[in-house]
This record gives C-alpha cells, sequence and structure tokens, in this order.
C-alpha cells in the first residue's frame, strides 16, 4: 500500500502484525498507540511486514515511532449512548488534567512548560491576537473578555478563515494564539503560516500531541483531555476556557493583579472540576425541559459579559447537533433585531447569572415575556426572579468570574444533547459536519 501526505493529515499505526492509516489518531488508537506522524510530502509505502517512507525528492526518512498516551477506553463508549454524552460526564477529569501542575509553587498563578517564550518577552507584549474557527473561536472570545478584565491587555478575536486572507494591520508588540482541538483545521494552519511569515511567534492551545499545529507553532499548551470523538465539541471548549482563563491570571499577576487576588483566582480555577460535578447532577431536570421544547424549530440564546460567547456556543451546539435554528446573541443587542423573532414559536434561553447587571438582564426577560416568549433561564444559586416570569429555570452554582463561564456552558451542552436525542439525530455524526475540517 502506498499513502502519501498533502495538506491534510496522514497518521501511520503501527499496530501487532497490521499497519493502518488514518488521518486522525482518535481513529485508531483503540488498535494501536504507537503511531507515526507524516510531513508534509512524505511518501509511505506499506508490506505485509515493513513500511519506509520517503520525500518527494526521493530521499529516505528515518521514522519516529510516538507513543500516544490516550488510553482505549478513552475511544469507546463504556455505559454511555453516544460519544457526546461520555465526553460532557467526563469534563471534571479533563479539567483536572488541563491544570495539573500548571499553577505556581505559592498558589498565585498559573504556569506552563512548553510556551518557548521567557516572561520578559511575555512581559513585553502589548496586544493578544486569538485565532481560531467553529468553538474554538467561541473559546478565544471568552479568553477575551477574561484578559481584558483581569490583565488589562486589549485582545483582538480573528476568524482564522478571515484573519488569513483580511491583511490585518499589526503593530505594536503583540502575541498570538491559535486554538485548535484537532491541530489540523486547515483555515487554523494558514492563519498560524500567515502569522508566521510576518515574522511573529505564535503559540497553540491544541489538544492534539503531533498535530501539524502543534509542530509548527512557536509553543503552546496542550489540553490534555483525551481524544474527543462526538463531532460536536464538549470538553475540548471548557478546556480551552479553562487555559484561556489561567493566561489572563498568568498574564494578570505580572501586571496589577496582588498576590491574594491572584490566590483566590486560583483556588477558583483548582474548584472548578467540583463546581461542574455540580452543574452536571442538573442533567435530570435538563433533560424533562429538553423533552417540552425538542419540537420548536427556532430558538436564541442570550447572555452578556463572558458569557455572550456561552451563548453562541450554546447556540452553534444546538444547530449541529438537533438542526434546531439557533442564534446566540448579547442580550442587550436583542432590542436591535432579534426581538423581532420571538413569539410563541421561538423560545429563548437565557443567560442571567448574578452580578452587577443582574436587574438589566431581568427586564430583557421580561421583554420577552411582553412578546409571549417562553424563557429558559440559566442562573446562578441563590438568585430570585418575579413571579411567573421565567418559564423553565437551571440553576448553577454560585462561583468566581474566572470559571463562571465553563460552570454556564454545562446546562446549554445537555440541553442541546438531551434536544438532539428526542429528535432521534445521529447525535456524535450530525449531518454535513466533519470532526477536523482539513479543507478549506
Ligand atoms: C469543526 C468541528 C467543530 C470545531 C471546529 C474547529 O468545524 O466540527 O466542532 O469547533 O472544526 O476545530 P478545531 O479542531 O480547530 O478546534
Amino acid at each position: 500500500m502506498v499513502a502519501a501526505r498533502k495538506a491534510s493529515p496522514l497518521i501511520l499505526g503501527v499496530g501487532d502484525n497490521e499497519y493502518i492509516i488514518a488521518s486522525d489518531v482518535s481513529a485508531l488508537v483503540s488498535r494501536t498507540q504507537n503511531v507515526v506522524y507524516l510531513r508534509d510530502g512524505e511518501l509511505l509505502h506499506i508490506t505485509p511486514t515493513n513500511f519506509s517512507i520517503i520525500t518527494q525528492t526521493d530521499e529516505d526518512v528515518s521514522p519516529v515511532v510516538n507513543r500516544v498516551t490516550w488510553d482505549i477506553e478513552a475511544a469507546e463508549l463504556g455505559n454511555y449512548s453516544h460519544f457526546m454524552e461520555k465526553e460532557i460526564f467526563e469534563q471534571p477529569a479533563a479539567l483536572e488534567n488541563s491544570m495539573r501542575g500548571r499553577f505556581s509553587e505559592d498558589g498565585s498563578t498559573a504556569q506552563f512548560g512548553g510556551l518557548n517564550i521567557s516572561p520578559v518577552e511575555f512581559r513585553q507584549i502589548d496586544r493578544l491576537s486569538l485565532i481560531g474557527c467553529g468553538t474554538a473561536w467561541h473559546a478565544c472570545l471568552v479568553t477575551e473578555h477574561l484578559v481584558e478584565r483581569f490583565a488589562r491587555i486589549p485582545v483582538e478575536v480573528d476568524y482564522a478563515s478571515e484573519f488569513r486572507y483580511r491583511n490585518t494591520p499589526l503593530y505594536g508588540n503583540p502575541l498570538f494564539f491559535v486554538i485548535s482541538q484537532s491541530g489540523e483545521t486547515i483555515d487554523t494552519l494558514g492563519a498560524l503560516r500567515e502569522a508566521k511569515r510576518k515574522g511573529y511567534k505564535i503559540l497553540a492551545i491544541n489538544n492534539t500531541v503531533g498535530s501539524s499545529i502543534a509542530r509548527e507553532a512557536d509553543g503552546g499548551i496542550y489540553q490534555h483531555v483525551g481524544p474527543e470523538i462526538g463531532v460536536a465539541s464538549t470538553k475540548a471548549f471548557t478546556s480551552q476556557l479553562l487555559i484561556g482563563s489561567m493566561i489572563a491570571l498568568y498574564l494578570a499577576r505580572m501586571r496589577d493583579m496582588s498576590f491574594t487576588d491572584g490566590v483566590e483566582y486560583v483556588k477558583a480555577l483548582k474548584g472548578a472540576p467540583d463546581l461542574v460535578r455540580k452543574a452536571l447532577e442538573q442533567a435530570p431536570h435538563i433533560r424533562e425541559i429538553a423533552k417540552r421544547y425538542s419540537k420548536y424549530n427556532d430558538m436564541l440564546f442570550l447572555g452578556r459579559l463572558s458569557l455572550f460567547p456561552v451563548a453562541l456556543e450554546g447556540a452553534l451546539k444546538l444547530k449541529e447537533i438537533s438542526y434546531i435554528h439557533a442564534e446566540g446573541y448579547p442580550a442587550a443587542e436583542m432590542k436591535h433585531g432579534p426581538i423581532a423573532l420571538i413569539s410563541e414559536q421561538c423560545p429563548s434561553v437565557f443567560f442571567a447569572p448574578k452580578g452587577e447587571i443582574f436587574n438589566k438582564l431581568v427586564s430583557s426577560i421580561q421583554e420577552i415575556k411582553a412578546r409571549k416568549g417562553k424563557t429558559i433561564v440559566i442562573t446562578t444559586e441563590g438568585c430570585e426572579f418575579p413571579a411567573g416570569l421565567v418559564d423553565e429555570i437551571i440553576y448553577i452554582p454560585d462561583c468566581h468570574e474566572a470559571v463562571l463561564p465553563i460552570v454556564a456552558t454545562i446546562p446549554v451542552q445537555l440541553l442541546s444533547y438531551y434536544m438532539a436525542v428526542e429528535r432521534g439525530c445521529d447525535v456524535d455524526k450530525p449531518r454535513n459536519l466533519a470532526k477536523s475540517v482539513t479543507v478549506e
């Protein structure tokens, strides 16, 4: 068998008396954990007993066999009905893995091993540029909010596909991060190469050791959440939010955040797995809500501040796997257009946590109610609403801003999942979508 790599990924699995080729490690990890990542332009020749690799110019390549740390169970369903369900419930452990060993000894800041950039260089950056696609782009938006809020550094977020071609004027001393679960999304890879061509350092937040993005970035942070098999991203998303929040902390502690505030922030991050466990306890309640709402064809997702991107993510999850048309909006923008859609036929999922703007959120819910729109409100424990205002209420634990977007994501993941199951959809393999998009 002969195989060649051009642009899209190609991986050789070296098993017991067998060779397997695939485009993604998760496809072969149940048969072997020994893999060879081919580089662009390389040709692979497999015989029943051996394999060899050459370049396009006919030079021999000595192959490096890597050992994948993902285990076989990670690629099996176990007692779950779908990988998406399994991956939603795996999130407490996934978050633990993403943060393990990544706090300073004094417990006041984050630390990362593979950035390949000195603290002095980090200190000099005057803006951050975050790039991704799909769910990863939403993670960029949440990170933007947290970095600006806590580290007071201006952040720009771009869709990778736009960044590649719009020739953004770059000035000052920016630091680039691409976020990509698979590390193979061609648009994100293209954006990384464009930033490199312009002479900038670019780091990656990535879940796939050996992926193209991991190899081409100057450094980065691995997510360590194991393979994500469901097409709709869940545990990879919350882990990207966690790492984004840790970056905000790291940068903030280099600037104005005090030791004590840092310690409090670290404590909040360390508490994230337990908070997520608590939020997951709402699953049976959310399943009941999903049964009541699964017949609708349109839904709005509304949130503000760091939960606006989570509203976008909720809408994306729902449309991806249940094919219900859903839109995410900043709650206060509703009056500039989407309010025209509100009727008995279009319910809204509304994030209304405790905080300075709680009253504003309540009045937006009142505007929906006045137009006969139903509301599913996600709020923090202790919050109360005027009698009869909300149709459904989902409580999440009250928590620090650093982890709120993570905890608030759980109910929308569960809601989308149960709605899709109610509608009989193929949750793990939604129509027209692919797990990693290696074409433009
Ligand atoms: C595809 C997937 C999405 C994912 C996006 C970016 O569209 O279906 O779930 O968010 O690619 O993927 P990445 O691997 O770069 O995070």
